[in-house]
């Protein structure tokens, strides 16, 4: 069979995953999958070690692709297998044991994983699963030393119970799946310019609005949602690192206020529409994160409501629509909103761009694993009003802040000049 390294398709980001030797080995497939769920492709190596402890058939399963062994590499084919899947853009070593370690601080060329790391031009990424006295062996520790020295990144390992022999806890538990996966993409991302390169939005003022809303029943009750400000902070901070005057107004959120620009903090939809109007009313672009509640209760009581017997029911209020409110004298700003579906996306969204006045949308969907609520990474398709879209690649809500802010700046100068 041939192995989907040796056809030369349209260019999909790559990562090498090698597995190594040790307990953790069997986490591999849930590491396989969230990478290939992440959009991509994946070359797989099994150490001998590690066919101890997992399947090839499980491996090429979670990879939908053949794994790269020693037996493959020493039977007669055309190619040189540790060369082929060498064409990684980026490698992680999954449960690397003190071995490989070992190997690659000393350039070793023994089997399939070690020749094939000595070929790969991206970045390396090592996971370390290990007993702990091993881990802080100065002979490992040396070699973790040297590979850091050479630029290559380490994730973990971990203080937590492990093994199964009665080992106990420690210092030496692999990271988890989707920690692993995460990292190994955040190694594909293009490098963000230095902070004194990027000074593009200088003299322009920003505001943001972050986090959830908080819509109080009574004094101790509320209707709010899992909003958690990541994204909107995100934004602020990167317009604030490209020179730009920033106000971000956000609701009740675990971030510290980051410094260099004025943190508003509010509670209600109603809060969160006065500070962003009085905030809004010179700002050259506005860009709308808040996960703002559709809802406010239309009395809330003054005081603790007590439990009845049977059912009772609430009588909500809409709240404002503060960028339709802006939209509606939208000036020479930018506007910019967030969208959350679960379906018929695009057309929703374009439809909300068109009522709100809003320059673009950006879209995601709260179903999708590691984005969006809470998570670091997001996923977005950018959606204007007449329906034209772009699907943004998953990455950290750092980059998506980054290229919204070229967005906006974009639509910006086309404005000013126009
Ligand atoms: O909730 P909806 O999908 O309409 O949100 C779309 C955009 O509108 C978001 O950017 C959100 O911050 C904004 N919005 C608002 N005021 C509301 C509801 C939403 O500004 N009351």
């Amino acid at each position: 069979m041939a192995h989907p390294a040796d056809s030369e398709a349209e260019h999909q980001n790559t990562v090498l995953v090698i597995v190594g030797g040790s307990m953790a080995a069997v986490k591999a497939p849930s590491v396989l999958r969230r990478l290939r769920g992440g959009g991509v492709k994946v070359n797989v190596i099994a150490t001998r070690a590690a066919l101890a402890f997992i399947t090839e058939l499980s491996l090429s399963t979670a990879a939908d692709g053949p794994v790269g062994t020693d037996e493959a590499w020493f039977s007669p084919r055309p190619d040189a297998l540790h060369l082929t899947l060498a064409k990684a853009d980026a490698a992680v070593i999954v449960g690397a044991s003190a071995e490989l370690l070992a190997g690659a601080a000393h350039g070793h060329a023994s089997d399939l994983a070690q020749a094939t790391l000595l070929s790969v031009p991206g970045p390396v990424l090592w996971v370390p699963a290990m007993n702990a006295a091993m881990w802080r062996n100065p002979a490992v520790q040396a070699n973790v030393q040297r590979l850091r020295e050479w630029g290559h990144h380490f994730l973990g390992p971990e203080v937590g119970a492990f093994g199964t022999r009665g080992e106990g806890a420690g210092i030496g538990r692999m990271a988890g799946p989707e920690d692993i996966a995460a990292a190994a993409l955040k190694l594909l991302e293009p490098a963000l310019p230095p902070e004194s390169e990027g000074r593009d939005l200088e003299g322009l003022k920003v505001v943001v609005s972050a986090g959830p809303t908080r819509e109080y029943l009574d004094p101790v009750r509320f209707i709010s949602n899992p909003s958690s400000g990541k994204m909107g902070f995100a934004v602020a901070q990167d317009a604030r690192d490209r020179g730009a005057e920033v106000v971000l107004v956000t609701g009740p959120v675990n971030l510290p206020g980051p410094p260099g620009m004025a943190v508003v903090r509010i509670g209600s939809a109603l809060e969160l529409r006065d500070a962003v109007i009085q905030a809004a009313h010179d700002a050259d672009i506005v860009v709308m994160t808040a996960a703002v509640a559709d809802y406010r209760a239309a009395e809330p009581a003054g005081e603790k409501q007590a439990k009845v017997a049977g059912d009772v029911s609430i009588h909500l209020t809409p709240n404002p629509d503060i960028l339709a409110e802006l939209g509606r004298d939208r000036g020479g700003r930018v506007l910019v909103g967030f969208a959350m579906e679960t379906h018929a996306g695009v057309e929703r969204a374009a439809a909300k761009a068109a009522r709100k006045n809003a320059d673009f949308i950006l879209l995601n969907y709260p179903t999708q694993a590691g984005t969006a609520f809470g998570g670091d990474d997001n996923q977005v398709t950018l959606v204007r009003a007449d329906g034209s879209h772009e699907d943004w690649p998953r990455t950290s809500k750092r980059v998506v802040a980054r290229r919204l802010l070229d967005e906006a700046l974009r639509v910006h100068v086309q404005r000013t000049a126009g």
